[in-house]
């Protein structure tokens, strides 16, 4: 039996192996960050979670506590490198019976520390800064940056009431005391403006304008940019005095889930009846929407759209894009010798939009969404092909219909 006292310990000995191998794995460079993982108990941040179950096909996660599985067990799991879930689908778990879920959508979250970490590193603070943070979660990367720069630096926002009366819970525990604020984070804090440094834990499908406005010029802004079909990736911008943020994609794999804001609608759209649209072939075909580096750009292409397979009308296996913002949709099905028939229709021609964007990328060379960068002005967003006077397509922001590209 471990006991009460062995939990300091036990947890001390496994944040020192988590240490080392982010460290080793290359996201931990600096001894302040360093030092901060060392200390942060990260166990009080999640006393409670759900954690991924590796079976095949269905997502199901299965919940984790002292009481389900043992003192040690649960401090193992608090301390591997994994995302651990502590919401699903905006509602509180219930705890005084925890079973296994699956078919849920998770809606908050301690972060895979390796991407907590390197999140932090690629903020460049300095002693002395103020950091904005965006969708406080369980807290933990908020006590990371106590540790670092002073609770009295750090304001963090949290969208949900229960989840920021959490991290709050645990932050105190730990003896950290930074302004935490319970609002929708996309609004930024103007009362603690301005920051050095402004850090999203939350996806976002643009930058929103407040976060320019609030940090300093010379400041850096570090946001996941996202769509509804996938992550565009980790970016990071610089503001200047004129309120422009420009810079570029430094990762692209980091998916955060979305600002509970910028949700896709529940709606996947209208089903376009079997004669709706023209019809065209096609060489491009609906694997490239999954492919990392395709799939980033018909991200850009297609801003407000999502897809599914379905069979069409006639049985043939169908692929659906439809942009539930306007009604727009392409419906691709399989022709044979690596062809495929495309019907599209409504407001945009998604597929011709797509294969525009396609012929820009394979023209600078199909490079990795890291060649590409972000603009923001007050008038626009975009993002870039190598240079922010390069190929462009708009990002949708509130003023702007989604389909907005260029
Ligand atoms: C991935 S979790 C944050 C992880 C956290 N930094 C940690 O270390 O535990 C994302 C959080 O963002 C919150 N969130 C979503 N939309 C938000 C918004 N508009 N403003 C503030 N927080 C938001 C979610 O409720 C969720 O708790």
């Amino acid at each position: 039996m471990t006991t009460e006292p062995d939990i300091d310990s036990t947890a001390a000995k496994l944040r020192h192996l988590l240490t080392s191998r982010l460290v080793g794995d290359g996201w931990l460079h600096s001894p302040q960050w360093r030092a901060a993982v060392e200390a942060v108990p990260r166990h009080e941040f999640v006393r409670r979670f759900y954690r991924e179950s590796d079976s095949p096909g269905l997502t199901t996660w299965t919940p984790v506590t002292a009481e389900l599985v043992g003192v040690e067990e649960w401090l193992r799991q608090a301390y591997t490198d994994d995302t651990l879930i502590t919401q699903f689908d905006g509602r509180e778990i219930d705890w005084s019976d925890p079973q296994p879920i699956s078919n849920a959508h998770p809606t908050s979250s301690s972060t895979l520390p390796a991407l907590v970490v390197r999140m932090l590193e690629e903020l460049q603070v300095q002693d002395g800064m103020t950091v904005l943070e965006i969708g406080t979660g369980t807290g933990y990367s908020t006590a990371l940056m106590c540790h670092r720069l002073g609770a009295e630096r750090v304001s963090s926002i949290e969208t949900d009431p229960d989840v920021a009366d959490r991290a709050r819970d645990a932050l105190d525990r730990c003896g950290y005391a930074p302004r935490l604020i319970v609002r929708d984070g996309l609004a930024g804090d103007s009362e603690g403006a301005p920051y050095d440094r402004t850090i999203a834990t939350c996806g976002v499908r643009h930058v929103p304008r407040p976060w320019v406005q609030q940090t300093r010029p010379g400041g850096l802004i570090l946001a996941t940019l996202r769509g509804w079909m996938r992550s565009l990736g980790l970016v990071r911008l610089t503001v200047d005095r004129t309120g422009r943020a420009e810079g570029r994609f430094i990762a692209d794999d980091p998916s955060f889930m979305i600002a509970r804001q910028q949700e896709a609608p529940l709606n996947l759209g209208m089903i376009p009846a079997p004669d709706d649209g023209t019809t065209r072939s096609t060489p491009h075909g609906p694997g490239l929407l999954g492919m990392p580096d395709s799939g980033f750009v018909a991200q850009l292409a297609m801003p407000g759209a999502r897809f599914f397979s379905m069979p069409t009308h006639d049985g043939t296996p169908g692929t659906y894009v439809i942009d539930a913002t306007n009604g727009s949709f392409a419906v691709l099905t399989p022709k044979g010798d690596g062809e495929w028939t495309v019907r599209q229709g409504g407001l945009i021609t998604l597929w011709d939009e797509f294969e525009q964007s396609l012929a820009v990328w394979h023209t600078a060379g199909s490079p990795p969404p890291t060649a590409f960068g972000v603009t923001v002005t007050p008038q626009r967003q975009c993002v870039w092909l190598g240079s922010p006077g390069g190929p462009n397509w708009r990002l949708p922001t509130a003023t702007q219909a989604p389909a907005d590209t260029a």
